[in-house]
């Protein structure tokens, strides 16, 4: 969803700044007008998503013509600045439609908080974003090449997607390796705030990536897996789903609290396997767990990664194995796997044409296609820790 701003001259202070703000929540261009004047015609004439306008020394006319574009477009958001705050002239701002006010010249973090409350109203109309959680419960058979490759083929291939990207490997995750992303946050300046977190934060945080993928990579202090409990990743899932058409985790192996949530959540899962006997072993007992939980077999995409014609075990028999059809097959292709890694970019900024990139891209759209289920949370009243137990007897931390 990429949304349009306008900017009318001397409403806001400098040009980066407020573009900056803006970016993060989705807004590819920034158009400028002259004056009020302009601003006012400017949105007869088209559809702004947000409008910043001065109103200092407003005529009524300007008023009432402000007025009656804000009346025409029911999805335009308005933010009107002034040097001061005047009761007054706020009170005939708000009158003729106004949404939000800000003192000009408005901080970074004051439009950041107007725009989210004003993006928050117009998303309370669209639907949560979809929700595809990557996993698999032995580690090194391909989940965050996956992540990292199947949200880059997202924001690639549908130009109405924005993609977020977010690590759950809480200790050390590989996000920020794939991405070769320096990032000044991850969520571990997440993690002390708990369930306070809020959207303005959120985006704050968020790194763009190559490939147009917004990323939340994780932090390097083990400590932090313990503070991540389930409140914290809903509520991190919640808002990202409210701003992200797609959004893709990278699951941890372990099956703690942090990854139950976001396979609940999750409209899909990727169940990452290989066809090998100890990776088809592990994809069993994370079919078996996931059926315990109830989940939906729709829900469930076992992908066999690194596929290559001369394997010695069929995929028909690891089908008989798991008790489900294989949902995709992606080719063994260790050289560019390699070389896009060491490079820090998704396979197909490193060779678009290549079998695997086009493989990612098939994968992507077959994701997002119809049979996709619609996660939800667990019940509140069963709490994590009791259904953790459930499956596991008393150990929280057992391996999958
Ligand atoms: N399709 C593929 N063809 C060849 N090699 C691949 C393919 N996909 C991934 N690899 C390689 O397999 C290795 C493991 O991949 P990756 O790190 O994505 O797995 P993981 O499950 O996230 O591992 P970890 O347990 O470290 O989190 C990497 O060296 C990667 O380059
Ligand atoms: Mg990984």
């Amino acid at each position: 969803m990429q949304r349009r701003a306008l900017i009318a001259g001397n409403s806001a202070d400098s040009r980066e700044t407020v573009n900056g703000v803006l970016a993060r929540f989705g807004f590819s261009q920034t158009e400028q007008a002259a004056d009020r004047d302009a601003a006012i015609a400017a949105m007869h004439d088209g559809h702004f998503d947000l409008v910043i306008l001065p109103v200092e020394g407003i005529t009524p006319n300007q008023l009432v013509a402000l007025e009656r574009e804000i009346r025409k477009q029911s999805n335009t958001s308005v933010i009107a600045t002034a040097p001061a705050a005047d009761a007054d002239l706020i009170v005939r701002a708000m009158r003729a439609g106004v949404h939000e006010f800000l003192i000009f010249p408005p901080k970074a973090e004051e439009l950041a908080g107007s725009v989210e409350r004003l993006m928050r109203r117009s998303r309370s109309k669209t639907k949560l974003g979809e929700l595809i959680a990557v996993y698999s419960g032995k580690g090194g058979l391909g989940s965050t090449s996956i992540a990292v490759n199947v949200a880059q083929a997202f924001g690639a291939h549908r130009s109405d997607a924005r993609v977020a990207l977010l690590d759950l490997v809480v200790t050390g995750g590989d996000v920020r390796v794939f991405l070769n992303l320096k990032p000044a946050y991850d969520l571990s300046h997440l993690i002390a705030k708990g369930s306070q977190i809020d959207a303005e934060l959120l985006n704050s945080l968020l790194t763009p990536c190559p490939g147009g993928v917004w990323a939340l990579p994780t932090g390097d202090s083990p400590e932090d897996a313990e503070l991540f409990d389930s409140a914290a990743v809903e509520a991190i899932l919640n808002l990202l789903r409210t701003h992200f058409s797609v959004t893709v985790v990278d699951c941890d192996h372990h099956l703690s609290e942090a990854t139950l949530t976001a396979l609940d959540a999750a409209g899909r899962i990727v169940l990452v396997t290989q066809l090998s006997v100890p990776a088809l072993r592990s994809t069993q007992r994370s079919l078996a767990v996931c059926r315990r939980l109830g989940y939906d077999d729709s829900k469930l995409c076992v992908v066999v990664n690194r596929y290559q014609s001369g394997d010695v075990l069929p995929v028909k028999d690891a089908e008989d194995l798991l008790q489900t059809s294989v949902f995709w097959k992606l080719p063994n292709d260790y050289r560019l796997s390699a070389a896009s890694l060491t490079k820090g970019i998704p396979v197909a900024l490193e060779d678009p044409g290549s079998k695997l990139a086009r493989s990612y891209a098939e994968l992507a759209m077959k994701l997002a296609g119809p049979g996709a289920a619609t996660g939800s949370f667990a019940s509140a009243k069963d709490g994590q820790g009791g259904r953790l137990r459930k499956l596991f007897g008393t150990d929280k931390r057992t391996k999958e």
